[in-house]
C-alpha cells in the first residue's frame, strides 16, 4: 500500500502502532490521539508520522477543528475501556467520538473499526466462535468494555450507511508480539516470573485464536479491501487455536520457569475464532504461534530463553518483528 492519506487511532497501542509505524513507510500517517506517555508523540513522528491532539472525551465542536477531511483510509482502534465501571459513560463517549471520527472521514474509501470477540456469549471452552454466533457482552474481569464496543458496532454499522462509508467492523481476538507489552501470553510469563498463581479452567484449558504482530501489519490493508456498505463483519484472529494451558506449558519449556497453574472457578476467559471468513479476507496467517510466541520472548524476556531455544537471525519468518 502507498501513497495514501491515512488516519490511525490507538497509535500508541499494542495493536496499531505497529500499523502506522509499517504504512508511515510509504504513506502518509496521522496518528491521533492524547500521547500522555512521555516521548511517544516525538517517536513517531521521528517515523515521518504527523501526530494530532484528539481526546475521545472531548465532545466540544472544536475536537476536529484544524484535522484535514481528505484521509482515504482509516483505522479507529483507539478504546475508553472502561476501567472505572462507568457504563453509560463508556458507551457515550465510544459511540459519540466513533460517530463523529466516522462523519469527519466520509469521503475515505475504507474505515476500518477494531473491536473484540469478547462481546460473545460464552459456549463451550474450546468453541470455534463464528461472526453470525449470539453476543451477550458479559465479562467480568470488565465490564464495560463490551458493552461499549457492542453499543459502538452499532454507531459503526449507522454510520457506513447513512455515509455510505465503505467500514469493515474486525472483532479482534489476542494481539501479541515483540511491541507494547507483549499482549496476553507476556501477562502469563510475568506471572510466572512473579511465582503468582494462573487459574486455569476445572476441566479443559481457556483457548484463543492469537494474532502476531506481523501478521496484523500485513493484514490491515485486506480489511480496508474487505469494507462495504453495510459493513463487513469479521472475526480477527489467528490461523490456529492455541490451548492457553499448552502455551504456558510452552513458555516454561522456552524458559524454564515454571508456571504455578491453579484450577479454578473463575479465570480470564479467552475465545477461539473460527477463521474461514477472516482467511479468505486476508489469506493466510504467516507466523505460527510457538514461532511468535519465542519471538515475543526474545525480544522482551531475552535473558529468559534458553540458549537451545535462540532461533540464529537468518531462520527467522520474514518480517517477524514489528
Ligand atoms: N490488544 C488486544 O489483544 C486486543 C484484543 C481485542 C480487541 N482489542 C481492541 O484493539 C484496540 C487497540 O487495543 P490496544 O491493546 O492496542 O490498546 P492499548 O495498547 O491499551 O492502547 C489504547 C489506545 O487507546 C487510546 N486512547 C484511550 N483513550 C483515549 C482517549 N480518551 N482519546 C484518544 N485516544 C485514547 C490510547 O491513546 P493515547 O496513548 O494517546 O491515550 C492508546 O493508543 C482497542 O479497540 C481494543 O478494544 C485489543
Amino acid at each position: 500500500m502507498r501513497g495514501k492519506k491515512i488516519l490511525v487511532t490507538g497509535g500508541t497501542g499494542q495493536v496499531a502502532r505497529p500499523v502506522a509505524e509499517a504504512l508511515a513507510a510509504e504513506n502518509e500517517v496521522w496518528c491521533l490521539g492524547r500521547f500522555g506517555t512521555s516521548g511517544v508523540a516525538e517517536e513517531l513522528q521521528a517515523q515521518g508520522i504527523t501526530t494530532w491532539q484528539w481526546d475521545m472525551e472531548d465532545d466540544s465542536e472544536y475536537a476536529f477543528k484544524g484535522l484535514p477531511e481528505d484521509f482515504t483510509h482509516v483505522i479507529h482502534s483507539a478504546v475508553r475501556r472502561g476501567d472505572d465501571g462507568d457504563f453509560n459513560r463508556t458507551i457515550d463517549v465510544n459511540v459519540s467520538a466513533t460517530g463523529r471520527l466516522m462523519a469527519h472521514c466520509r469521503t475515505a474509501e475504507a474505515f476500518l473499526f477494531v473491536s473484540t470477540g469478547a462481546l460473545y456469549a460464552r459456549q463451550t471452552l474450546d468453541h470455534a466462535y463464528t461472526e453470525n454466533d449470539p453476543v451477550d457482552g458479559v465479562a467480568d474481569w470488565l465490564p464495560a468494555y463490551p458493552v461499549g464496543k457492542i453499543a459502538t458496532e452499532g454507531a459503526v454499522r449507522a454510520l457506513a450507511r447513512v455515509l455510505g462509508l465503505p467500514t469493515t467492523i474486525a472483532r479482534l481476538n489476542i494481539a501479541y508480539g515483540p511491541g507494547g507489552y507483549g499482549g496476553v501470553p507476556m501477562l502469563y510469563f510475568q506471572r510466572m516470573l512473579a511465582g503468582q498463581p494462573i487459574p486455569v479452567p476445572l476441566e479443559g484449558q481457556n483457548w484463543c485464536s492469537p494474532l502476531y504482530t506481523s501478521d496484523i501489519v500485513r493484514q490491515v490493508p485486506r480489511l480496508w479491501e474487505a469494507a462495504s456498505v453495510p459493513a463487513t463483519l469479521v472475526n480477527w484472529g489467528g490461523d490456529e487455536a492455541v490451548g492457553i494451558t499448552d502455551c504456558v506449558r510452552y513458555l516454561e519449556e522456552l524458559t524454564g520457569v515454571p508456571a504455578d497453574l491453579v484450577p479454578s472457578e473463575v479465570t480470564r476467559e479467552t475465545y477461539r475464532f473460527d477463521p474461514a471468513l477472516r482467511r479468505r479476507l486476508t489469506g493466510p496467517c504467516e507466523v505460527g504461534w510457538r514461532d511468535g510466541i519465542r519471538l515475543t520472548l526474545e525480544a522482551l524476556h531475552p535473558e529468559h530463553v534458553r540458549p537451545e531455544h535462540v532461533q540464529p537471525e537468518h531462520t527467522r519468518p520474514e518480517h517477524a518483528g514489528r
